[in-house]
């Protein structure tokens, strides 16, 4: 019986989250997993994914990134998501011309493992049904490999463990959600086949407000007018990640562990 491990990191916000991340990685990492996939809506300026923030990401080792309500925040992303081979951005948002792939197939030293990015309905915008994805896309990715990672982007905690658990009835290895930015404590094994947490969390800076600057998030909820979020700067930053273990011939995962640690980054890595 062969394993394979994969690392995921929740939503990675802006220069803070890219750098503790790549940070984390180097000095902290205790057993290197065969893959890492981080969520990426968030890595350029905590909206949006720029391209070389993507190509950035790509260059230290991630092999591949998923998205989020926020992937085509930037103009650009329009333009490079049809080349981004590495990028799986949410495959239900409405609209015929959504350049990207919601789904596709990554072969990490000769073992194919099947993403897949869906975005929740409640509280959120206007996408089409998940639900409708999960039974259209899962039977292909797994008619091509048994290893199959699916990153639910959602706001409800119950809608993330419905559609999880239908994903692991469907057969998926691994089901994290995102979105909320904050880790839950619920990681387990669902039908004896599926690992699962519901929300993943976040990368970025320890004190902030989901990643952002604590003092706008508070006036944007207190003051009339329009308050301009910006991603908070400090050298203390929150690890949030989730190692799954997969046994490689038939996709089972065995265990699913939660990974958050605060660290704090040396002077000489610039966050401006
Ligand atoms: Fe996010
Ligand atoms: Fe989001």
């Amino acid at each position: 019986m062969s394993t394979f491990e994969i690392l995921f990191f929740g939503d990675v916000v802006g220069k803070p989250g890219r750098e503790g991340v790549y940070y984390f990685l180097e000095h902290h990492l205790k057993r290197k997993p065969d893959m890492l996939i981080a969520n990426a809506e968030n890595i350029t300026h905590g909206a949006g994914t720029s391209e070389k923030h993507y190509q950035d990401m790509i260059g230290h080792g991630f092999h591949a990134l998923t998205g989020g309500n926020h992937t085509f925040d930037r103009k650009e992303s329009f333009e490079y998501m049809n080349t981004a081979e590495r990028m799986v951005r949410p495959a239900n948002i409405a609209g015929r011309q959504i350049p990207g792939r919601g789904s596709r197939i990554v072969d990490v030293n000769g073992v194919k493992v099947g993403i897949l990015n869906v975005l929740g309905q409640v509280y959120m915008a206007n996408y089409n049904s998940p639900w409708e994805v999960l039974d259209e896309e899962l039977p292909q990715l797994l008619n091509v490999t048994p290893i199959v990672f699916l990153d639910i982007h959602a706001e409800a905690t119950a809608e993330k463990g419905a559609l999880a658990r239908y994903a692991s009835q469907l057969g998926a290895s691994a089901v994290v959600g995102t979105h909320t930015h904050v880790q839950t404590n619920d990681a387990r094994i669902l039908h004896d086949r599926t690992g699962f947490i519901t929300d993943a969390g976040m990368n970025g800076t320890y004190e902030s407000v989901i990643g952002m600057e604590p003092l706008a998030a508070q006036k944007r909820m207190t003051e009339l007018g329009w308050v301009k979020m910006e991603v908070a700067k400090s050298p203390q930053i929150q690890i949030n990640a989730v190692r799954f273990v997969i046994e490689a011939e038939s996709g089972q995962c065995l265990s699913v562990e939660p990974v958050f640690e605060i660290i704090q980054l040396p002077e000489h890595i610039s966050l401006g």
